[in-house]
């Protein structure tokens, strides 16, 4: 993965937990950062993506250890970081990307669906976000955690409710914790993404081909983000750096959330010389 234009040894001395850091994007800001002089440690439910990417960062020359977890289990979340700690030294900056999600109709969702969703998303991120809190409160260490939201955090969406409700709370945490944990030196941001087509997310969220070139006409950028796109801005959000920035939410979605708050921006879908003599016919009525 490329480093530039991000000096090479921006995360040096900073180990970094990427929870959900065995796949997807999650795979892309472990290797990112790891390639950057963080030390990296990565959980997961599964091992075997955790020993792909473990071993994808050494081969690369970094140092990384993957330890699985179910960020769901409150326990489960203060023993992996016991052992990450034991393993690899104090953490001092953690990403809170893991998260589930599916496509459903909210009059449809079971109780063990909303809770499979909300689990990971809200409890994880309180449950590993408060893990390094308290650890970094009684060693009186600084530290930094970056979450990743999504835009509809903020305006919703229609069939991914849980995903919606928690993505908004974790965004509250982000500012809450900022203002109770700053005088610490501890600050906290979140990332809001839009479309990131990854395997795990497009299997449950993209429903066809249709729908993917729909969901890309949608951004002005007429693309959707890479993932290593997103991984150079989270290896900055996470560094030095940026050490004044707190509380915030940075949208990184190629301006699609925009497009929905305008009520014009559908006429940018026409030929663009259609547009304009259109709005000329109109102006040539009107006077
Ligand atoms: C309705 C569903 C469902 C579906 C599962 N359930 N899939 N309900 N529609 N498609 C229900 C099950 O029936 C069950 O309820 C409950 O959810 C738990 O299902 P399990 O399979 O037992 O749970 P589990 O193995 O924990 O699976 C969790 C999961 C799964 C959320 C269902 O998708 C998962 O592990 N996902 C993790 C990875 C992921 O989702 N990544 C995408 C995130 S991307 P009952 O009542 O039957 O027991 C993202 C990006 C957003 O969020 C931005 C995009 C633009």
């Amino acid at each position: 993965m490329s480093d530039a234009p991000l000096a090479s040894d921006l995360l040096a001395d900073e180990h970094i937990v990427v929870t959900g850091g065995g796949t997807g994007l999650g795979r892309a800001m472990a290797e990112q950062m790891a390639a950057l002089g963080a030390t990296i440690t990565i959980n997961g439910r599964r091992t075997e993506p955790l020993d792909e990417t473990v071993a994808a960062i050494r081969d690369a020359g970094g140092t990384a250890a993957g330890i699985s977890c179910n960020v769901r289990e409150a326990d489960a979340v203060r023993d992996f970081f016991d052992a990450a700690e034991e393993r690899q030294g104090p953490v001092t900056g953690l990403v809170n990307n893991a998260a589930a999600n599916f496509l459903a109709a909210a009059e449809d969702i079971s109780p063990n669906g909303f809770d499979a969703i909300i689990k990971t998303n809200l409890y994880g991120t309180f449950y590993c976000t408060q893990q390094c809190g308290q650890r970094w409160l009684k060693r009186e260490e600084r530290g930094t955690v970056l979450s990743i939201a999504t835009t509809y955090a903020e305006t919703g969406s229609a069939f991914v409710l849980p995903s919606a409700m928690s993505k908004a709370g974790i965004v509250a945490m982000t500012k809450s914790l900022a203002a109770e944990w700053g005088h610490a030196g501890i600050r906290l941001n979140a990332v809001a993404p839009g479309p990131f087509p990854t395997k795990g997310a497009w299997s449950r969220l993209v429903p066809g081909d249709d729908m993917e070139q729909k969901m890309k006409s949608r951004v002005p950028l007429k693309r959707f983000g890479k993932p290593e796109e997103l991984a150079r801005l989270v290896a900055f959000l996470m560094s030095s750096a940026n050490s004044y920035m707190n509380g915030e939410v940075v949208t990184f979605d190629g301006g699609e959330k925009l497009v929905a708050g305008g009520q014009f921006n559908d006429f940018t879908r026409m030929p663009r010389a259609q547009v304009k003599a259109m709005f000329e016919a109109m102006r040539s009525a009107s006077d």
